[in-house]
Formats: structure tokens, sequence, C-alpha cells
């Protein structure tokens, strides 16, 4: 466009009177001249009503309409009320009434099975067969592929494809040999959130000493005490630095661990600090069962779980875009690693059911990672161990990107890159408590004409990340 200096031959714009810049033009035959755009008034602001109303020009209404003092305008009030363009008036989605659908726990009745009752006594559902039957809406399909690929359909009665698994007075039919096939098989999808867990989850009772232990390592006080020490000189053996603190005393044995240091020296030494105040966690607490020493000695890079990330094509996340199905059809086409969608840490660590759906994996994605996105070291180290330990996962990306507004402003996402304090502690924190690789999908910086992506990266590899994206759109 800004190369046009006429009238473009293809196109009914004439670019030489329209150069702004940033401005995209619409051509004229999307333009809808008799559209009249409905403004509801619940949704002005009390300026835009008056301009609306008054037919006055915006700027200038501010003048009060009576001898009254002007009311007190909050910072937000207008933001709140903006007409947005949506159709916010829209009618709510569509429900079937439940007193003209079958009740679901007797649904699936089948004719060998003793008859099943359903037990809440408030059940607004239809709860006989045969009223039911005279009412049931006409099939929309004759092929159920929830009974061709499971052999038992558990929408039963009132499943709208139900042809060939209902019989003539509606009891579901059940193919034993291909359901007891399909039960044999492994769920095709993984990391699905128990019950057992979410209620751990959710009543904090879930043991998350070994990330507990290394934000404490990390913390940016320490980390300038440690600095600290080691410019006096004292203390530092083998390139190692030992805390002060009686809970940071560190123990002779791990001495052997710091001997390969050619990896990654730094975050050795706070692997060092990492493992003794584990030993603190530990401690207290018996032990059952087998024990190894990875809660003790923080795995080096070289042992840690590894994702070979070259020559490989890396199907990017993508929050709504990138759900399951998607990421299955991509890997038809050739998507060798996949992420799933930006998962909100705080969300994952309450144990919310619409945050772990975005962690599921199915079984065609043979390279999966996730995406956290959050703004406290504390939270997303947490997560990070939770999902390492809970869940089918080959790597965990920290979203450095995200430029939603509420986000940035707390801080997380893009918003980070403004705390580099705090990010070095999530990126060595979380680093440490994985033993899977952890990568970054991060802008460039936050302004763009102050990139420090390219300052930030051997920093990121100092503090143990394996891989790293730079998106390198500024963020809006
Ligand atoms: C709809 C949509 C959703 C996205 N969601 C995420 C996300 O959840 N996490 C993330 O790191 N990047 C996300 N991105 C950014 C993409 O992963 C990718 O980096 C970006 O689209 C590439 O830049 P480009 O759009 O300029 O080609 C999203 C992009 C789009 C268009
Ligand atoms: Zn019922
Ligand atoms: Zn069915």
């Amino acid at each position: 466009m800004a190369e046009c200096s006429e009238k473009c031959e293809n196109c009914s714009f004439d670019f030489s009177e329209d150069k702004q810049k940033g401005v995209c033009s619409i051509k004229e035959e999307f333009i809808v001249e008799d559209h009249v755009r409905q403004l509801s008034e619940k949704r002005l602001t009390e300026t835009d009503k008056q301009k609306v109303f008054l037919g006055t020009n915006v700027e200038n209404v501010e003048a009060p309409l009576s001898d009254e003092p002007p009311v007190k305008k909050f910072k937000h009030d207008d933001k709140k009320e903006k007409l947005r363009g949506q159709n916010k008036a829209r009618p709510p989605p569509f429900k079937a009434p439940r007193e003209l659908s079958l009740c679901p726990w007797i649904a699936d009745q089948t004719t060998a099975e003793p008859e099943k009752k359903c037990l809440n006594q408030r059940c607004a559902f239809l709860h006989d067969r045969k009223e039911y039957l005279k009412i049931r809406p006409v099939d929309i399909g004759t092929e159920c592929h929830i009974f061709n690929v499971t052999g038992k359909c558990p929408r039963g009665t009132t499943c709208r494809m139900g042809l060939r698994h209902l019989t003539k007075d509606g009891f579901n039919i059940v193919d034993e040999k291909r359901f007891e096939e399909h039960k044999k098989r492994s769920p095709s999808t993984m990391n699905r959130l128990s019950k057992d867990l979410q209620n751990e989850l959710r009543k904090h009772k879930y043991d998350f000493a070994k990330a507990e232990a290394i934000i404490k390592a990390n913390d940016p006080s320490r980390r300038k005490m440690q600095l600290q020490y080691s410019k006096s000189g004292s203390e530092i053996d083998n390139g190692e630095i030992c805390e002060v603190g009686a809970e940071y005393q560190k123990p002779k044995l791990e001495v052997t661990e710091t001997t390969d240091t050619s990896d990654n020296s730094n975050s050795v030494n706070a692997g060092s600090n990492v493992s003794a105040c584990d030993m603190s966690h530990e401690s207290a607490k018996p032990r059952i069962g087998p024990v190894d020493d990875s809660d003790l000695i923080r795995l080096r890079r070289s042992e840690k779980r590894k994702v070979d990330w070259r020559s490989k094509i890396l199907l990017s996340p993508l929050t709504t875009v990138g759900n399951l199905p998607f990421r299955r059809i991509c890997k038809e086409y050739g998507a060798d690693i996949t992420c799933g969608e930006m998962a909100l840490a705080p969300k994952i660590l309450k144990g919310a059911q619409e945050e772990w759906a975005l962690v599921k994996r199915h079984e065609c994605e043979d390279v999966f990672g996730v995406q956290l996105c959050g703004n406290n070291p504390g939270v997303l180290t947490r997560c990070a161990q939770l999902l390492n330990r809970e869940i089918d996962v080959d790597y965990i990306d920290l979203n450095l990107g995200c430029p939603i507004d509420l986000i940035y402003r707390q801080g997380g996402g893009s918003g980070m890159l403004n705390r580099l304090n705090v990010l070095e502690t999530v990126v060595k924190s979380v680093s440490q408590v994985l033993d899977i690789p952890l990568s970054i999908k991060t802008r460039t910086g936050v302004y763009i004409d102050r990139p420090i992506a390219h300052n930030l990266m051997p920093k990121f590899h100092e503090w143990g990340v394996s891989m790293i994206t730079v998106s390198a759109r500024k963020v809006p």
C-alpha cells in the first residue's frame, strides 16, 4: 500500500489519497452503506449519552447540566461501560428444557440390566421412557460414532444418531465384544485431572516441599548475599558458594555433585543450596517406599530428560485455536512437536477443570509440551513441580509473550520482561524443579525500540533453559 502512488488497478482505492500509516482501508464492496449502528443506552458512558442525546460534540460536554457540582469521575468509569461493538444483548444459548428430555441416569438402560432408577428427588428430567419416545426429536444421522468405536453409547435413548443402538422400545444396545475390546485399550487422551488430585489441590494438601525449597534458595535477597559473599572472597569451594544460614549448611556428601560444572556452573551453585534445603524439609517427614536421591541432589542438565529440537517442525502454542483436535490435525500434516494452549499457573494449582483441559495430550502427540503463564516464582515453580510429577509431558514452556492487558499489567506474560529480577528467579527455579526441559517463548522486548531478548538469551541458557522461541512482533 505504501508503495502505490496512484489509483490501484486491482481494487477501487486511490492510495495516493490514503497514505496514513497503520490505517487499513476497506474495499468499497465491503462497505454496507445502509447499516445503522444501534446504540444500547445501557452501554454508554455518561459523556457518550450526552453526546448522543443532545447531538453535541463529544469533547466539550463536560459542563454540568444543573447547578450541582460535577460528579466525581473515577479513573475507570469510562472504560467499564464503553461500547465494544459486540451484541451484548443476545439471548442465552439454546438449552433443551429438562422436562422434555430423558434423565441421563436412565438413558443408557439396556434390556439385560436391572431397571435403573434416578435417586434425585428433585430431578426435573423425564423418567418415563415411553412418554419420552412420543416426543423424542427425529434423528439427525444414522451412524453413532461413539457406538461404532466403543461398542456402547452413553447417551442411549437420547442419542440423535441412535438408529443402530436402540431397540424399538428405546432401550440401549451394547456391542459387548467391541465394548470389552475398547475397555482394554489405553485411553487415547491423557493428563486428566483425577478427583483425588483435585481435592488435594483444593484443600492445599499437596506436597510442594521441593518447589518451596528451590524458590527459597533462588530468592533474590539470598542471591545478593551470595554475591556479597563471593566478592568478599570467603567460603568459596570449587566454584561453589556455601550459604551461612543453618538450614543451608551444606553437607559434605554433596561436594561430589559439583565436580562436573562444565555444563552449568551457575545452576549447580543454586542446586547445592536447594539440595541442602530439600534435606531439611525431607528429614522432618517419614519416608515410605523406595527412596532415590533425586529429591536430595538436583539433576544436572545432562541428567535431565531431553528433547531434540533440531530440524523439527514445532507447532506454536495458540490460545483457543491450538486445542487438542486442532493439534491432532497438525500432527497429521507433519508437525513434530506440539504444545498446549497457554495455561494459567494459578488456576492449574487450584485444580480448575477448565485449565486442566489445556494440558490434555492425545496419543499421537509424541513430543508434547505445556505452556505456563504466571507472574510469581512461587506459583510457577509449584505448578511446574506439579505437572512434572502428575502428567505425561515432555517439556514445559514459559510464556514471556502474552500481551493480554490483564496479564501484562499483573507482570505475567510479556509483563515479566519488565521484571528482570523476578524473571531470573522464575527461570532458575522452574528449570531446577523440572526433570524435563524448560523452554521459553518470548517477545523481543516490551517496547519496539528497546529489544532485550538478545541480551537475555545467554542468561536463559545459563539459567537452565533448553530452547528459546522469539516472537518478533512487538506487544500491541
Ligand atoms: C490466535 C492466536 C493465539 C495465540 N496464542 C498464543 C499462546 O497461547 N501462547 C503463545 O506463546 N503465543 C501465542 N500466540 C502467538 C503464536 O504462538 C505465534 O508466536 C505468533 O502467532 C507468530 O507470529 P505471527 O502471528 O506474527 O506469525 C498466539 C497467536 C495467535 C494468532
Ligand atoms: Zn432423574
Ligand atoms: Zn449414540
